[in-house]
Order: structure tokens, then sequence, then C-alpha cells
């Protein structure tokens, strides 16, 4: 048997009559760039989140990105973060200009542990900007009152965790601005790169709507004046739907080109109606492995902290035979994943910042413990079972 580490072919089919209708029908309206297609999935994206604003962009990465910066974090700031994410995560402050500081993980949940955050804070601290790594929402309530108590943004690193949720408030209503990432393979995924950022904040939305389109018409002009207090004739205009905004073609930030296409606001709008049931599919399939493995003494499955809903973007177990692990279920016909070799702080392109191995212990231990299983929404229970066979034979040679 074979079974990849992910299939989104199988996905395809349990949506493809719904998508290829909507899909046709964009390309024949001729609107490929911004209109009800995207405001439409945006609205339905903010309500799904329980926030005032969703805001579409064309990637995780620039949501990390503009959510920073409409937060006026730059140069000479520090941005509080953790060292086990995607490399996208701390090169977005680096993006902007600010210096990432890399705070140790939990063992057993991955994400950032709150209890060492507080020492890492100097005056030059602007953010804290955790990640709800593979799914499982990190510790709100103690960064939120860290954040409290120092005066910093809470930006939420929820590009793995969409509809995750701690008690009944979804991830991504937390903070300041948290951002996601509609990458093919993400719990929501388009069929291309996407993103989108959410906010309760009046300001932050206008600014990153500025942002995401050169810094221009009205958005540009009000996002101006709160930024740097500079009011325009621009702000009373009320010309309506932008297409046709005469003042299109007046600029006021330096900004980006961060759009959402029209064709993956149709896709993202009708998968978002399947994501409970996808991720229901995904605790059930975490639950199964948890059970199969609790009695495998090499194994530490991972653990969900009290009170929160864990969307399992990925299953990551640690064990300390990793890479022999990942050899042998290959031989099996069985893809597993290495998320993520390296800690951030020892990557290359961070040397700059002088971290020694050492530094960060957990995180560079589990970087070299975590294996990775299938756990997509359509895998069969006979495939499931032929996991866990291969991975229990592993043990049992
Ligand atoms: C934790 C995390 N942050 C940021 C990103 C960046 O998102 P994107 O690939 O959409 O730019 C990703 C996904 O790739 C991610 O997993």
């Amino acid at each position: 048997m074979n079974v990849k580490i992910l299939d989104l072919t199988r996905q395809y089919e349990i949506i493809q009559e719904k998508v290829e209708r909507a899909v046709l029908e964009q390309m024949k309206s001729g609107m490929y760039i911004g209109g009800t297609a995207v405001t439409d999935f945006e609205k339905k994206f903010a309500e799904y989140i329980g926030v005032k604003y969703a805001i579409s962009l064309n990637s995780g990465t620039d949501a990390l990105v503009i959510a920073l910066k409409a937060l006026g974090i730059g140069q000479g700031d520090e941005v509080i973060t953790t060292p086990f994410t995607f490399f996208a995560t701390a090169e977005a402050i680096a993006m902007v200009g600010a210096t990432p500081v890399f705070v140790d993980v939990e063992e057993d949940t991955y994400n950032i542990d709150a209890t060492k955050i507080e020492e890492k804070i100097t005056d030059k601290a602007k953010a804290i900007l955790p990640v709800h790594i593979f799914g499982q929402p990190a510790n709100m309530f103690e960064i939120k009152g860290i954040a409290k108590k120092h005066n910093l943004y809470v930006i939420e690193d929820a590009c793995q965790a969409v509809g995750s949720a701690i008690g009944n408030d979804k991830i991504g209503s937390l903070g300041d601005a948290a951002c996601f990432s509609f990458f093919p393979t993400k719990n929501l995924g388009g069929f291309g790169d996407g993103g989108m950022i959410t906010t309760n904040n009046d300001d932050v939305a206008v600014i990153c709507r500025a942002f995401r389109e050169h810094g221009g018409a009205q958005n540009g002009a009000k996002a101006r004046s709160i930024l740097e207090g500079i009011e325009d004739a621009l702000e009373t205009n009320k010309t309506g739907d932008a297409l046709y905004n005469p003042y299109k073609y007046y600029n006021y930030l330096i900004a980006y080109n961060s759009r959402l296409d029209a064709l993956q606001a149709r896709v993202l709008d009708i998968k978002l109606d399947y994501l409970d049931a996808f991720n229901n599919k995904r605790t059930e399939i975490a639950k199964f492995y948890n059970e199969s493995f609790k009695d495998v003494e090499a194994i530490h499955t991972p653990e969900v902290r009290e009170g929160v809903v864990p969307v399992w973007h990925q299953y990551a177990f640690r064990c300390t035979d990793k890479d022999a692990m990942g050899e042998f279920l290959a031989s099996k016909g069985i893809g597993s994943a290495a998320f993520y070799p390296v800690p951030l702080h020892l990557q290359k392109a961070f040397d700059y910042l002088g971290y020694k191995e050492g530094k960060l212990p957990v995180a560079e231990k589990i970087t070299k413990q975590t294996v990775c299983l299938p756990i997509f929404p359509e895998l069969t229970q006979e495939e499931l079972e032929y996991i866990v066979s291969g991975v229990k034979e592993f043990y049992s040679k």
C-alpha cells in the first residue's frame, strides 16, 4: 500500500462540482481582481472567525509583513517569537526591519513557552508573535497577560490554525491582528497562494487594506492620516466602488501589491463551508493515532492544552530515531515529513543574530525528534491502520 503524506486530489473530488462551476462563472464574469468574490469571502471569513474585519492578501507571509507594518513595527523594534515554526514567521519580522527575539518552546505542545517570554523583554520590544503551531493554539491567556503588562502588541501567526479555538474564541480573534495562510496544503487551502489578516481594530483594518494596494485611494489617504497624522480631503470622498474610484491613481504610502485573486476567493469561499467537517475528521485521526501509540514507549504523542480545540494541521510525534523512522516508513510506502529540521535561530539566514547551538535547547531537541504522519481528512481507516502498523513494526524490529 502507498499512503502519501498529503493527497489533495481526493479533496478535489469532493468539491469538484461546486468549484468548477464557480471558477467558470468567475472566468466568464471578466472580474479577476477584487469585486464581490473577494468581499463576500472576506465577510464570510470574518464571521467565521468572529472578528470585525478580514483583509485578504496574496499569502500568509504578506499577511505577517503587512500586519507588522500596520502596527507600526519596524527598524529598531524587537518582536518576540518562537524558533519552532516555518521560516516566514521570523522572515516577516526581519523584512520590516525589526529583530526577531526567539523564546524557547514547550516540549509537549511545540508552542512558545509563555513562562520564558518575560525574561526576553527589553525596552525595544514592540510585540509578541506566537505561532499556533501544527494547528494547536499557543497559550494565549498567558501571552495576552504579559503583553498587557508590558504594553506590547500581540500578532497571531494562525497560518496553520484556521478553525482552532480556545474555549469559544476562535484563533484569529484574540490578538491585535492575526495572519492566515491559504497555501494549498493548509487546512483551508486555495489553488495557489493566498492569505488573510483578521482584526477588530478599525485603524489596523484600514492600514492593511491600504498596504495591500499600493497605499492608494481612500484607504491610502485614511491610512496616512492614521499613521502620519496628515489629513487629506479624500477622506471625505464617498465615491463607492473602488473600481470606478476616480482617485484610484492617487497614492499616499509606499506599499505593496498583495491582493487575493477573485478565482482563489471563489475556491476558498466554497471550501470554508467544509472546513469544520474536515477539521473534525483530522481530530478523529489524531485521536486514533494517540490511542494507537499510547503503549509505544519510544513515542511521545503531542499533548493538547486544557480547554483548547486544535485543528491538527500536522500530527507530529516525538521519537529518538527520527531519520531511521522516516526511512523505514518510506520503505513501506508511507509518506512522512520532518517539520521542522532546523530551528529558526540556527538557520543560516539568521546567522547575523548571533544565536549558537544550545541557546534554545527544547526547540533544538524537538527539531531532532519530530515525525509528522499523514493526517488529511480523506484517509481511509485501512490506510490509518497500515500507517500505525508501520510505525509499530519499526519498534518491533
Ligand atoms: C506558521 C506559518 N507561518 C507563515 C506561513 C507563510 O504562509 P504562506 O506560505 O502563505 O506565505 C506558513 C505557511 O507556509 C506557516 O506555516
